[in-house]
């Protein structure tokens, strides 16, 4: 069965075409991945404005569908089903891509899937060549949304906790901005830190607070993180290795809080697989430490970590979700959702 998947939540434009497996115990086969991003126009204003995001996606999303179909034999009549992105999301972006796919979905004659975004960056686990098993926990780390659910099987999801305020991935835009860093904060925060790694040996980084690391839920706050930030760098002026030693505190005090919590909810679900997810899962000091305290705890599970170019939004993970979560719905039902939880 041939996919194309369609995502245009924020300030990227995807289009891809999946195979799915004959056989379930392999992997998706990617036949196209097409993404065209305005992040270059929100570097300029250091962060997206949805108006800007939105008018970028009407030029993009033709195109961008027309590559992603090219490379089929018989063209679209090749596909078997539609793919997209309702949801959560900017609206007017959303728009775009779900209106679109309603349209081609008519015209070509093709079953269409809608595809809750949060859920279909847990799919992103599902085109390594190791399959994650059930049951599995996922940590959804995205610039929006900060979510730890329990998957029992496909299309079977228990939140057991999430971010009450910032996101994981908000918390490093922000305070990246403080620090007068480029947006997205995230991978600017982790270049930065990087360099301090490989000056400084086993620092001890612990400047910033870790919110509710030690309360028994499975809950995050990144909000005083920010104020925390400002404090600190309010009319000071601050040389190149101060801007590195914050930046390795921010990223730590981020995934201390993440990794913590992690190990808490793996223990206690017992899950033979833990995934990792969202633009935040591409961070490697995650990765590293999350790994590391798995080995040296002797946890029973087996982590999952999509490469980092299927960690940031793409096409391939949505129509990836829809493979497995084949849930074909009458295009005149679809509505783009922008306030969509991973529950929905
Ligand atoms: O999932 P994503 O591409 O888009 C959303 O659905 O929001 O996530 C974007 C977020 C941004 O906040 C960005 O700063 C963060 O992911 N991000 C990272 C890294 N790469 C992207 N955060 C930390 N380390 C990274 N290497
Ligand atoms: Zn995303």
């Amino acid at each position: 069965m041939k996919i194309l998947g369609i995502e245009t939540s924020c300030d990227e434009t995807a289009a891809a075409v999946i195979e799915s497996p004959s056989d379930p115990v392999d992997s998706v086969k990617i036949l196209s991945n097409i993404v065209a991003s305005s992040q270059e126009l929100h570097i300029k204003t250091g962060g997206i404005i949805p108006e800007k995001a939105a008018r970028e996606q009407i030029k993009s999303i033709l195109p961008v569908i027309d590559e992603a179909v090219a490379p089929l034999r018989r063209g679209y009549e090749d596909l078997d089903a539609i793919a997209v992105t309702y949801g959560p999301g900017l609206i007017g972006s959303l728009l775009i891509g779900v209106e679109t796919a309603k349209t081609i979905s008519y015209l070509w004659k093709k079953p269409l899937i809608p595809v809750n975004h949060l859920v279909g960056h847990l799919y992103a686990n599902w085109l390594e060549l190791l399959l994650p098993q059930f049951p599995a926990l996922g940590l959804v780390v995205s610039g929006g949304h900060t979510d730890l659910v329990l998957m029992k099987d496909h299309g079977k999801l228990e939140w057991i906790g999430g971010t009450r305020d910032d996101a994981a991935g908000e918390a490093f835009d922000k305070t990246a901005r403080l620090l007068g860093l480029p947006y997205p904060g995230g991978p600017a925060i982790a270049q930065a830190a990087e360099h301090l790694k490989q000056k400084v040996k086993d620092e001890k980084l612990s400047l910033f607070p870790r919110p509710m690391i030690k309360e028994d839920n499975f809950d995050f706050s990144f909000s005083g993180l920010k104020t925390a930030v400002l404090k600190e760098t309010k009319n000071k002026k601050f040389e190149v290795k101060d801007k590195e030693r914050l930046a390795a505190e921010i990223q730590e005090a981020i995934v201390d809080v993440l990794v913590n919590k992690s190990i808490r909810a793996i223990k206690k679900y017992r899950v033979k697989s833990f995934l990792l997810a969202g633009g935040v899962a591409a961070n490697n000091r995650l990765k590293e430490k999350l790994a590391r305290l798995i080995s040296a705890e002797n946890v029973p599970v087996r982590l999952h970590v999509p490469r980092a170019s299927y960690c940031t939004d793409n096409a391939i993970f949505i129509a990836t979700a829809a493979c497995f979560n084949f849930n074909k719905i009458d295009w005149k039902k679809i509505a783009a959702s922008p306030e969509l939880t991973i529950m929905d």
